[in-house]
């Protein structure tokens, strides 16, 4: 790595890192045909260095009929031409590693796409057969199995299961275009270990994996009895028949042996669902997944006490295992924090558009909330993933017009779920008017750009101290250059009111204090080393947060 990396040890760069997360297909689009692409990311490279991250996470970028945007992959070893050629993405890779960017990708081993080699052979080659056995298949239920298997559902509504020409249905957890593959299939485990040595060995950092939760089922395949509503929430302790179930693990030691095999050793994310931070530990044991999102940190509602347990309770599970944490507050799949925290009610989770429905926002409470929560975040110990367009203070764009959505969970549901585009609008980097720079000046963006977002371009805000992108540049910079950030331990301040704040003391020297009350609070002793909001008479307004540099 370049001397621009890091300053703590390589081998454990993912326990500290803050990795960004480029949605590819909104990032920045350098051919003009309104979609994201490689040459994009590799022009911003530089400013991605200059913005203090320590790597990038890129969204599935292989060829694919994009009916889940990429996560329905028809080739692993390859790159979707909307995006770019191979050899761009190879030049990627080595222009992030020259400039101290670590570079991970997104697997998707729970389904592949319909159009897959592998799923048009099994379609041909008909049931009983080899190819078919890499999928699940099953013959259907009814005097004529005409109806479904079982009782699944898919996560973007409707039955988990299709019904192919001569009879059986396939499961497919997610679209329909989506076939489930199945993890007892050697070839299927064979298959992946390959692509995986394939990325390793161009020089690929490490992966993100696409529901790791997903991937075992219960071969009998019983009936879940359950509606829509219990479909996200897996409360069976390991007994589900498709979330979250045991035999999953012997997957990811496979996976683990592979990544320790290089030097230096590659890392993995877990994008996994669980039930509680308990479930989530197994995916950290030692000799499995490196780290795992935190999703019940971005799930939290703006709530010095739900936020509090959300910190225990994450740092008691992966201690357990000696994993670090990995806090989140904003992906592709969920409502943009700015949006979540400008709703008055925050005594719930509120992580899909669905979730907000009816509800009015303040859009200035919600980012001044943001800056504040960026500055928790920063400070936690761990390691944090940044959603793009997040240091830009970007709201979810909550009012898209129905016929530019592309969300299969949109489509499926017939609107009933408003769908995740609202968070994938693509980033506004400069100029007056839409495409804000995203493309070349007359391109239109696969998804429409507010014209409001004129004041949030990255441009309007490298010029103004008080910016979004201001507060995250500066915290990004203490971060990686302060001894007591990132990996290490934390200790609650509680001379503070622990009910309407959150405080915290890093060593050496560090403490982070967030006022959620209703009135300015008095900090502790030290210097104000940058603070969400400015001071008022030397006291922490409400909604804000300030490091210090204490004794
Ligand atoms: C994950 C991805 C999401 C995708 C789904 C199916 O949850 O983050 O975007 O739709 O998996 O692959």
């Amino acid at each position: 790595m370049s001397p621009a990396s890091h300053h703590r040890a390589d081998a454990d760069w993912h326990r500290s890192a803050a990795i960004y997360q480029v949605y590819i297909r909104s990032f920045r689009d350098g051919d003009g045909d309104g979609i994201g692409d490689i040459a994009g990311i590799r022009e911003r490279l530089p400013w991605l260095a200059e913005l203090g991250i320590d790597a990038l996470w890129i969204n599935p970028w292989y060829p694919s009929p994009q009916h889940d945007a990429g996560y329905d992959v028809s080739d692993y070893r390859d790159i979707d031409p909307r995006f770019g050629t191979i050899d761009e993405a190879r030049e990627l890779i080595d222009d992030a590693h020259r400039l101290g960017l670590r570079v991970i990708l997104d697997i998707v081993p729970n389904h592949t796409s319909s159009e897959h080699p592998w799923f048009q052979a099994a379609l041909t080659a008909g049931p009983g057969s080899p190819e078919r056995a890499r999928y699940l298949f099953r013959a259907g239920r009814g005097t004529d199995g005409e109806l479904p298997p079982n009782d699944w559902l898919s996560v973007f509504g409707g039955a988990a299961w299709t019904r192919v020409a001569d009879g059986e249905w396939y499961l497919h957890l997610f679209d329909s275009t989506q076939p489930d593959l199945d993890w007892t299939n050697d070839d299927v485990r064979a298959e992946f270990e390959s692509i995986l040595r394939f990325w390793f060995d161009a020089g690929v950092d490490g992966f993100r994996i696409d529901v790791a939760h997903g991937l075992a089922k219960d071969p009998e395949m019983p009936d879940l009895g359950l509606g829509p509503e219990q479909l996200l929430a897996p409360t069976a302790h390991g007994n589900h028949p498709h979330w979250d179930r045991d035999e999953v693990h012997e997957v990811w030691q496979a996976w683990r042996r592979i990544a320790d095999a290089y030097d230096p050793p590659r890392v993995y994310v877990a994008e996994a669902w669980t039930e509680d931070d308990e479930r989530l530990s197994h995916y950290l044991r030692p000799d499995e997944l490196h780290t795992a999102f935190n999703f019940h940190f971005l799930r939290a509602p703006w709530n010095a006490a739900a936020l509090r347990d959300v910190v225990d309770a994450s740092r008691a599970a992966v201690a357990r295992v000696g994993a670090a944490s990995t806090w989140v507050l904003s992906n592709h799949d969920v409502v943009r924090h700015v949006s979540r925290y400008a709703r008055e009610r925050q005594d719930r989770s509120l992580h899909s558009l669905g979730d907000l429905r009816g509800t009015a926002a303040d859009l200035e409470l919600g980012t001044l909330r943001s800056r504040a929560a960026a500055l928790l975040m920063l400070a936690l110990p761990g390691s944090c993933y940044l959603y793009q367009g997040e240091e830009l203070g970007l709201p979810e764009v909550e009012d898209l017009p129905d016929a530019v959505k592309q969300d299969p969970a949109f489509r499926r549901t017939k609107g009933v779920d408003p769908g995740r585009d609202g968070c994938r609008v693509p980033i506004p980097w400069s100029g007056e008017r839409p495409p804000f720079g995203f493309g070349p000046e007359g391109s239109e963006p696969w998804l429409p750009q507010p014209a409001g977002w004129r004041t949030l371009t990255a441009e309007a805000q490298a010029a103004d101290d008080s910016s979004m992108l201001a507060l995250y540049r500066a915290a990004l910079r203490i971060r990686r250059e302060h001894p007591a950030l990132g990996d290490g331990d934390m200790r609650w301040f509680d001379e503070l009111d622990p009910a309407v704040t959150l405080a915290f003391t890093r060593e050496p020297g560090f403490a982070c204090v967030v006022n959620f009350g209703d009135s300015p609070i008095e900090l502790p002793t030290g210097d104000v080393l940058l603070a969400s909001a400015e001071l008022v008479d030397g006291l922490l307004p409400k909604d804000a947060a300030a490091w210090l540099r204490t004794g």
